[in-house]
C-alpha cells in the first residue's frame, strides 16, 4: 500500500467515527516514535516481583504465579468475546482452539513449579505466605463464572437440592470452593476465604448476575446447530481445565507438602488432599457434552 492510499484510508476511517481528520493528522506530527519498552510496559511488568523472604526460589514461585495470571487473562479475553458475540461455529472453533492452547501452555509448564524449586527453600519461604493462597485467584473464579452456569459450580452434594432459579446470593455459599474455606465442624470461615470475600465477593456476584443465562454452556444449549468438531474441542478444553490442570496442580502440592514422610497444612488451610482432586470436586463447564457415565467417573 503506498503512503497516499494509507492516509486516505486513515482519513476515511476517522470520518466514519465522526472525528475531525485535520486534528488527528496534526496530532500525528507530534507523536514520539514508538519503542518496545514503552509499548509492552515491560519495565512495569518486571518491577512487580516483591519476595517476602531472602530465599531465591521465592522469585520463581511469584513469577510462575504471575505467568499463570497472564495466561488466565488471555483466556478471559477470548471467553469474553465468545459470550458477547452471537453464536457462530467458526468463531467458537477458533476461540476454543486458543483456550486449549493456553491451557496446554499451563499444563506443559507446571514442571517449573513441581521440579523447579528447591524443596527445602520452598518449605521455608511458604511459612511466610499464610493465609495467601492460589485459592484467592479472582481470574480463576471469573473463568468459571463466564464458562458455566452457577449451579454447575455448586458443590456436587448440593447440586440436586438447589435450583438454577435461586438467587446468586443464595447459591454462592454452596459453591464448591466455599467448602475449602469453611471449617467442616464449626462452619467458621478461614482467614483465606474471609480475605477473598472482602476483596472480591461483590464483584464476583455481580459478574454471576450479568452472566446468568449468558454463560458459555447456556449459549451452547441455545445454539441452533453445534458441530461434532466443536463438541470435540469444547470437551477437550473442559477436560484440560477441569481435570488435567487440577491434577498436575494437586501432584505439585503433594510433591512439596506430602513428601519426606511429612504432611504439611496448606497456606489456605483447606483439607487440600481431598478437596483439590477433580473426582471430588466434579466440576465441569459443559455437563451436557458428557455422558452420565463420564460425569460419574469425572477425574477418576
Ligand atoms: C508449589 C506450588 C503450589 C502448591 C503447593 C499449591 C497448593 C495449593 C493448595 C494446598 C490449595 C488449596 C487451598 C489452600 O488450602 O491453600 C491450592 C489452591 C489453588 N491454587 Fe495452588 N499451589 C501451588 C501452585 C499454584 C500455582 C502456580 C497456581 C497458579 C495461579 C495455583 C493456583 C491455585 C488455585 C486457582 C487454587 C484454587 C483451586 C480450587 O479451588 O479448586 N497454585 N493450591
Amino acid at each position: 500500500m503506498n503512503s497516499e492510499n494509507a492516509i486516505q484510508r486513515f482519513v476515511l476511517n476517522l470520518e466514519k467515527q465522526g472525528l475531525n481528520p485535520d486534528y488527528a493528522l496534526a496530532g500525528l506530527a507530534h507523536l514520539k516514535p514508538l519503542n518496545y519498552w514503552e509499548y509492552t510496559q515491560v519495565e512495569t511488568l518486571l518491577s512487580l516481583q516483591n519476595p517476602r523472604t531472602h530465599f531465591k526460589d521465592e522469585t520463581v514461585f511469584i513469577l510462575y504465579h504471575q505467568l499463570t495470571e497472564l495466561v488466565f487473562k488471555l483466556m478471559l479475553h477470548e471467553i469474553e468475546q465468545l459470550s458477547t458475540s452471537g453464536f457462530s461455529t467458526q468463531l467458537w472453533l477458533e476461540k476454543t482452539d486458543r483456550l486449549i492452547r493456553y491451557t496446554q501452555l499451563l499444563l506443559n509448564s507446571f514442571d517449573i513449579m513441581k521440579y523447579g524449586m528447591n524443596y527445602d527453600e520452598y518449605a521455608q519461604f511458604r511459612t511466610s505466605l499464610s493465609p495467601a493462597s492460589g485459592f484467592q485467584s479472582a481470574q480463576y473464579r471469573k473463568i468459571e463464572l463466564h464458562c458455566t452456569s452457577l449451579l454447575n459450580l455448586v458443590h456436587v452434594s448440593k447440586r440436586k437440592t438447589l435450583s438454577s432459579k435461586s438467587l446468586v446470593e443464595e447459591l454462592f455459599p454452596f459453591l464448591y470452593w466455599y467448602e475449602a474455606g469453611t471449617h467442616p465442624q464449626s462452619g467458621k470461615k478461614s482467614a483465606t476465604l474471609q480475605q477473598f470475600e472482602t476483596k472480591y465477593q461483590m464483584e464476583l456476584q455481580l459478574l454471576a448476575k450479568q452472566k446468568s443465562g449468558q454463560t458459555l454452556d447456556c449459549l451452547l444449549a441455545q445454539a441452533p446447530d453445534v458441530s461434532a468438531d466443536l463438541v470435540h474441542k469444547l470437551r477437550e478444553f473442559d477436560r484440560l481445565f477441569n481435570i488435567d490442570w487440577p491434577l498436575v496442580h494437586l501432584q505439585t502440592a503433594k510433591h512439596y507438602l506430602e513428601s519426606k514422610d511429612q504432611s504439611k497444612a496448606a497456606t489456605g488451610g483447606s483439607a487440600w488432599t481431598t478437596y483439590l482432586h477433580p473426582s471430588y470436586q466434579k466440576r465441569t463447564f459443559f455437563p451436557l457434552l458428557w455422558s452420565q457415565e463420564e460425569l460419574t467417573h469425572w477425574g477418576s
